[in-house]
């Protein structure tokens, strides 16, 4: 899969820098050439020689050596990869990345370098966390970085949450996904997944029976098809695909400023069931039953319409893609619904519960067009899904 690509892999120091040398062999396994450069950190974790050994390859090391210089100087070896991946990247690395810094032969390649680059970051929940790593995220994410996790668990220093370094094996298909190449290489294509969760209270929220199967489906079809895949998606019952952008959110609000930050995108596909309405001023603590048996009563905000925001905004992609789940009338209220929200497709489908499809496996759709109603036999959500990515690849060319 990797025959002939050459990696810069920057290891950071980070305790999951021990996982950079298992990328190391599965990367050479697959084909590509790896040339490890280690920070000053990452040689308190992992020793430069099980890095060159596993690499066959000469290490860089921060230490300023002038036969590296005299053999290959620090631009040329920024540039001489086809793709540089920083994993682990430590909250410093992506700090420095973002501010531009270039103090150390790491960041001095990342500075130099021309060529694409994807980090998987590893850290304690609380850095990933912090306003100043997401913000050097968002700046990231902004330049055209690729990100990878970082993975939701039990950490080494203890605590849970995300922040795990993404497993070799996830790394490694996002680097084959990056090369991948399709009708869609090149192209950058949003997808919404997923539901949202509505806070009532910090423990209590509205939510609706979305597993965000047909949305992940969608991402990982265009991933293979040469997608760059920015993957927006609320709280769903099956993982993000690999080798796609993945964007976390909770709240409509968030899905939007989220989707709004990953634009421009060549086409979008809102598959996430939006939850129509949010609770207004949410309480900031538990709501008690007091013992009278007064009822709490609830109201209502209207929340942002995203694939309508998106598709009448400035930045729209050339094709927008809608999901109309109705449970009567399905052809009449979804060609309306195209019409109103102002996209240029729509899938339609029944979600009456007796045909089983929310939350289940397979999925029945009508395509609606410019050009009409076009029926889909009922078939897996995958299938959907190839379906669906190779007609966009079409509207595309
Ligand atoms: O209006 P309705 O919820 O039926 O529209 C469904 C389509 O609109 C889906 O593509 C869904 O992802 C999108 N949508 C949205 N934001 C909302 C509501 C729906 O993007 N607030």
């Amino acid at each position: 899969m990797l025959a002939g690509k050459r990696l810069l892999l920057i290891i950071g120091g980070g305790i999951a820098a021990y996982k950079a040398l298992d990328l190391i062999r599965q990367a050479r396994r697959a084909g590509a050439t790896v040339t490890p450069a280690l920070t000053r950190a990452a040689e308190e974790f992992v020793t430069p020689l099980s890095a060159s050994a596993l690499a066959a390859e000469k290490v860089y090391r921060d230490l300023f050596d002038l036969t590296d210089e005299a053999e290959m100087g620090h631009i040329e070896l920024s540039r001489s990869a086809d793709l540089v991946v920083v994993a682990p990247a430590t909250a410093d690395l992506m700090g420095k990345m973002a501010a531009g810094l270039a103090n150390d032969l790491a960041s001095t390649l990342l500075m130099a370098t021309d060529t694409p680059v994807m980090i998987a970051p590893a850290m304690n929940v609380r850095m990933w966390e912090h306003p100043a790593t997401q913000r050097n995220l968002a700046i990231l994410r902004g330049d055209g970085v690729t990100v990878i996790g970082p993975d939701a668990g039990e950490m080494a220093c203890g605590e849970f949450g995300p922040g795990r370094l993404s497993a070799p094996e996830a790394i490694l298909a996002a680097i084959e996904a990056h090369f991948a190449e399709g009708p869609l290489t090149g192209r950058h294509v949003l997808v919404t997944s997923g539901p949202t969760h509505e806070p009532i209270d910090p423990v209590r929220y509205i939510a609706n029976r979305s597993s965000g199967a047909q949305g992940t489906a969608i991402a990982a079809a265009l991933r293979d098809l040469g997608a760059r895949v920015s993957f927006v998606t609320g709280p769903a019952d099956v993982a993000p695909p690999s080798g796609v952008n993945v964007h976390r959110v909770e709240t409509a609000d968030q899905m939007l400023h989220a989707v709004e930050a990953a634009l421009p995108a060549d086409a979008a596909v809102f598959a996430a069931a939006v939850a129509d309405w949010r609770v207004v001023d949410a309480a900031r603590s538990k709501i008690k039953k007091d013992g009278s048996g007064a009822l709490p009563s609830l109201s209502f905000a209207e929340n942002p319409d995203i694939l309508a925001t998106v598709s009448q905004g400035t930045a729209r992609p050339s094709l927008v893609v809608g999901f109309a789940a109705e449970t009567d009338d399905v052809i009449a209220h979804a060609t309306a619904k195209r019409a109103r929200k102002g996209c240029d497709w729509i899938l339609a489908n029944d979600v009456s519960p007796s045909t089983g499809i929310m939350g289940g496996s397979e999925n029945a759709v009508t395509l609606i067009s410019e050009a009409g109603a076009e029926e889909w036999p009922r078939m897996g959500k995958e299938a959907v899904a190839a379906r669906l990515a190779a007609r966009i690849a079409e509207a595309l060319a």
